[in-house]
């Protein structure tokens, strides 16, 4: 190579040696024409330009006469371009075409630059001494140029090197979606890696250029690889009014089914605050699109709001400016329809069908509303009671309990009640300590009656008395029956039942 250049120089092989690389080129420039697929066909025009410089410079030097120091300097011009024109086209064969077709993938953008840069220092190297200049030794011999490169590329070489490791490790990968420094502004789809940096493209379609150095000394987040999914929370606002479980599953029945929300992981609903205006839940997805985040994210909201308007549930947000001028006015309506809504509920219920209006308007005045969550309990065995329970929604489970003297103590469900049912009597009307624990089996609602309320309701009522001792002492036995209590030849249950009306009259002062 070295004495192929040497002979360029002498004149007599200018011509023979000028021609053969002209020849070279030509055919180099023809496989690129035939093997390259069009879309990289433009890469043809490098090797074309410079092949173009080179003959011109040729036909400069044929045609007219020219002093020798001017001639040799047109010479390693002409040298120069013919390189060129060689070096780039024989790169773009081999390493686009060539290894491009081997690896089925694109070439990594930044070993293209490395090479590429390789091919053209190597033509500086063999074309610079011809014209008097050792790039080597200007390198060695002056400490100052030598450092005042290795200052200025100190960054550069960084970059590279960084940008090789990138490639080495692959954290990311072009067309990944990546966060960078956790910053919700420099995240988009990685577009391309070279030597001194990565493009990225966020989703306003920005291009964000970060060189490799900071690249490779910064947090990133792969959200394509090793999965593609990734998991998102949307924050939502419910009212205090409306129960907590109730308020998840919508949420959830907004995230279910929306478009681009995975069915596995399952979408999942969690409490997270209480705020000035609201309860704050986040509803939790996944998604398999990264760059649909925001869209999808959109939907999630939007069926949510869809869900809640169906169950009558409102979005909060802040009123109190509002509420303290027409307080007053607002807690009249709330007292108003929350009565309404108790008498509704009590008209439900079976044994309070016989007493008169008045009676349970009273009781619709004096009741409270409570809800449980499922798996909370009621009321537990042993405790002294004063409150006598009617469910208006969801079940209870009643646990009957053993043992605890010696061995551990024991519980088993023996009743479930449902709505219009009732619980809490036995401890209200004997004074007895509770028989059992009671169980929000789900969420439920109950309507608590205190003693007074309820001695004013069999006042009114003598058969009330007689219902309640009946069901009493059913559930007592069953009570009893289940802890293998029943003594052989025990009492009969209307015996049972008539000292327990009479215990329950005399406990009123009947
Ligand atoms: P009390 O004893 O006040 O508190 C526990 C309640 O569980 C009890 O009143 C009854 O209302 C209820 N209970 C007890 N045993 C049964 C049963 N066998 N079936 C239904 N409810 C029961």
């Amino acid at each position: 190579m070295t004495s192929w250049i040497r002979g360029w120089m002498n004149q007599g092989e200018f011509t023979s040696l000028g021609g053969a690389g002209i020849t070279s080129a030509l055919i180099l420039i023809l496989l690129m024409r035939v093997l390259l697929p069009p879309g990289e066909r433009r890469q043809i025009r490098l090797p074309v330009y410079a092949l173009v410089g080179n003959l011109i410079l040729v036909a400069i030097r044929s045609t007219t006469l020219i002093p020798p120091p001017l001639d040799r300097l047109l010479r390693v011009l002409a040298l120069v371009f013919i390189l060129v024109a060689l070096g780039r086209a024989a790169f773009v064969l081999v390493v686009d075409w060539f290894f491009g077709q081997r690896l089925n993938r694109p070439i990594p953008k930044i070993f293209r630059d490395i090479v590429q840069a390789l091919v053209f220092f190597g033509v500086a190297f063999l074309t610079l001494p011809l014209l008097g200049f050792e790039p080597g030794a200007v390198l060695t011999t002056s400490a100052v140029i030598t450092a005042i490169i290795g200052l200025s590329l100190q960054e550069t070489i960084g970059n590279l090197a960084a940008g090789l490791a990138l490639q080495a490790e692959h954290p990311f990968v072009v067309g990944d979606w990546i966060r960078f420094d956790m910053d919700d502004r420099l995240t988009g789809r990685v577009t391309e890696i070279n030597w001194r940096a990565t493009k990225i493209r966020s989703v306003d379609d920005v291009e964000i250029i970060i060189p490799n150095g900071t690249l490779a000394r910064a947090a990133i987040e792969n959200f394509t690889q090793p999965t593609t999914v990734s998991r998102r929370a949307a924050v939502v606002q419910g009212p205090y009014e409306a129960p907590p479980l109730e308020v998840m599953d919508a949420i959830l029945e907004g995230l279910r089914g929306c478009p681009g929300v995975l069915e596995h992981p399952a979408p999942e609903v969690q409490l997270r605050s209480y705020e000035d205006s609201g309860i704050e839940y986040w509803a939790k997805y996944s998604i398999a699109d990264y760059g649909r985040r925001f869209r999808i994210g959109s939907d999630v909201r939007t069926r949510i709001w869809y869900s809640f308007h169906r169950r009558g549930i409102s979005i909060p947000f802040p009123i109190r400016d509002v509420r303290h001028h027409e307080m007053g006015h607002m807690e009249d309506v709330d007292q108003a329809r929350a009565l309404a809504e108790r008498r509704r509920v009590l008209d439900t219920v079976d044994f309070l069908t016989g007493i008169p209006e008045a009676v349970r308007e009273e009781l619709a005045q004096r009741s409270r509303k409570a809800l449980y969550a499922p798996d909370e309990v009621i009321v537990r065995r042993g405790d002294s009671g004063s409150d006598f329970f009617v469910i208006t929604s969801g079940d209870v489970r009643v646990m009957g309990g053993g043992g605890g003297e010696g061995g551990p103590p024991r519980e088993w469900e023996v009743a479930r009640l449902g709505p219009g049912q009732f619980f809490g009597e036995m401890s209200l009307l004997t004074g007895e300590p509770r028989s059992a624990t009671v169980v929000a089996h789900t969420p439920c609602t109950v309507h608590a009656i205190g003693h007074a309320d309820l001695r004013g309701l069999l006042e009114m009522d003598p058969g009330l008395a007689e219902e309640f001792a009946e069901v009493l002492s059913r559930r007592k036995a069953e009570l009893a029956h289940r802890r293998e209590e029943v003594p052989a030849g025990g009492k009969a249950e209307e015996e049972e039942a008539g000292e327990l009306l009479a215990r329950i009259k005399s406990f009123f002062s009947l």
